[in-house]
């Protein structure tokens, strides 16, 4: 168990929200997540970490891409909408716009901007698995502020 003296610091990490969009075959899914960085310059790649017994971790492991959903700060709903596991909640993406283009990763039309990756390498860390992608495409479907975890008022594990 780590300290809980711990527990502040990683409390006040500032980090985003955004819906990873991940794919096995014709299956497609979303999922909420937070713990995402940009890790490399050149080239561009970013880590997310994805809880190991996820949908979208299994999708991940399957197709060898992810695409990542900034969304606006105003759609708290839409991010309320994948925050359930595909498990229980069956096809998230039901009732959603999206479109397929590189990976075919699903790119919500109401995100802000969107990633499409390709998985370099995973890390087990923990009871995530930390998944380093290469970004192969990417674009803005309009200008906004992308929401942010405090701003939704949520934390993520501690
Ligand atoms: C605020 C918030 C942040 C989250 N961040 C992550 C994250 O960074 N990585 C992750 O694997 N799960 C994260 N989750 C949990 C997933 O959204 C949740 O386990 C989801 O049900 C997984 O969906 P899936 O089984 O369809 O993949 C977060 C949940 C919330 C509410």
């Amino acid at each position: 168990m780590p300290a809980e003296s711990a527990k502040p610091a990683l409390e006040q990490i500032s980090y985003g929200l955004y819906i990873i969009g991940s794919k096995d075959g014709d299956e497609v899914n979303g999922m909420t997540a937070n713990w995402l960085t940009q890790c490399s310059f050149e080239p561009r790649m970013v880590a997310l970490a994805v809880e190991a017994e996820s949908h979208t971790m299994t999708n991940i492991r399957a197709s060898r891409v992810f695409s990542v959903n900034l969304v606006a700060e105003a759609d708290t709903r839409l991010i309320e909408q994948f925050v359930e596991p595909q498990a229980r909640a069956g096809n998230k993406l039901g009732g959603i716009d999206f479109r397929t283009a590189t990976t075919g990763s699903p790119i919500l039309e109401q995100a802000l901007a969107w990633l499409e990756c390709e998985v370099v390498q995973t890390v087990m860390t923990g009871d995530h698995e930390l998944v380093v992608g290469r970004v192969v495409a990417g674009g803005e479907n309009r200008e906004g502020e992308p929401l942010t975890l405090k701003a939704m008022g949520w934390s993520y594990g501690e």
